[in-house]
């Protein structure tokens, strides 16, 4: 009689063996499924694989500054640099050349040009603006990602407007909705607002409607966290410096798993195209969940901070930095992602290729 545990899986019956039949009869197990055997050899692990991370995964994340052939190292984030407009292209050859699907975007603009109110984030001549249409032209094939939030040119280094030391919530949309259409008009194919305000979804998709520009996919930072994690980022785009304060007010907190599934269903509610939760690897909970409630594309930011651990451990020889680039990307997809933004993407893109 056969009795089960879990879905349908067979427990194992004991079965007799034969004292005599063999000399390491002694020791044999009386089992008779033995999940090792699959893994015995690379061809049977290759067939057996539930989960393969492709390069068609993956978004790749790039600083943008002023100036020509400036490369600047971001100290905490080992392997990235801030690049001028020039360089940010020749990367876009190279994303294309791996067959990248995408790059997402992000400023660092000098301090002068930070205020209260994150103007510049409304010109539609600013340095990402002017870097969207500048890859767009060259690279019209290669899909462009472009975040949704003042925290780059605010004096505060909020995501929204401040007032009397709060960040207020609808005003702060209405420029956001205008930030996104600026984005959209400059060649971004989809704008990722990475805010976290309430009804802001909603107000973007209205937005960019009204504009004749329905075909722009909203990305949402649907669940995204108040976390450490995003430390090196605030380095890279220059935010570290101005932030005043945290996020809490809008970011979600770390200990809750059920909000972030109310978030999502809003964000899906107000026209998201695809959500995202984020951080990665210390959400993948919230990945699984997110898939299996809503089965919606479903993407994953491996943030700065994760980098910048793996990448931290892999220069002090305490592990293997390639090994645990491929183990965490797969994690994602293992948990239901479809799409992982990750500064990783050229390199485990190489390796891919490498190893195709
Ligand atoms: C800005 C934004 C942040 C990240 C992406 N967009 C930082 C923040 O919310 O403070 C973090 C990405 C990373 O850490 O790699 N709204």
């Amino acid at each position: 009689m056969a009795s089960f545990i879990g879905r349908n899986r067979p427990v194992d019956r004991f079965t007799p063996l034969d004292p005599q039949s063999s000399s390491e009869a002694k020791y044999r197990l009386p089992i008779r499924t033995r999940l090792r055997r699959n893994r015995k050899a690379d061809w049977s692990r290759r067939l057996v694989r539930e989960n393969k991370l492709s390069t068609d995964d993956l978004i790749w994340p790039l600083f943008v500054i002023e100036g020509e052939k400036q490369r600047e190292p971001v100290a905490s984030m080992p392997g990235v640099e801030r690049l001028s407009i020039d360089e940010v292209l020749r990367e876009a050859e190279r994303a294309m050349k791996l067959k990248i699907p995408a790059l997402a975007l992000f400023p660092n603009i000098d301090r002068e040009k930070r205020d209260e109110r994150g103007s510049e984030a409304l010109r539609d001549d600013n340095l990402v603006c002017r870097t969207l249409t500048a890859i767009k032209q060259r690279f019209p094939e290669l899909g462009l990602v472009a975040d949704v939030a003042l925290d780059p040119y605010t004096s505060h280094g909020h995501d929204g407007v401040m007032a009397e030391g709060e960040i207020v919530n609808d005003e702060t949309v209405h420029l956001l909705a205008q930030q996104a259409v600026l984005l959209a008009q400059a060649g971004a194919d989809v704008v990722a607002p990475s805010d976290m305000m309430d009804g802001r979804v909603g107000f973007i998709r209205n937005a960019l409607d009204n504009k004749g520009m329905s075909e722009i996919q909203i990305l949402a930072y649907a669940a995204k966290y108040a976390s450490a994690f995003y430390g090196p980022f605030r380095d890279a785009v220059g935010s570290n410096a101005t932030l005043k304060g945290d996020k809490r007010t809008y970011q979600m907190d770390f200990s809750n798993g059920d909000e972030a599934l109310r978030e999502v269903a809003l964000d899906i509610q107000e026209g998201a195209d695809m959500v995202m939760v984020k951080p990665g690897l210390p959400y993948l909970d919230i990945v699984w969940r997110v898939r299996e409630e809503f089965g919606m594309p479903t993407f994953v930011y491996q943030v700065s901070g994760e980098y910048a651990m793996i990448e931290a451990a892999a220069k002090n020889g305490w592990l293997d930095g390639e090994k645990a680039m491929m183990e965490s990307l797969t994690a994602f997809k293992r948990a239901g992602a479809d799409a992982v933004l990750t500064y990783f993407a050229p390199r485990a893109a190489e390796k891919l290729a490498r190893e195709a």
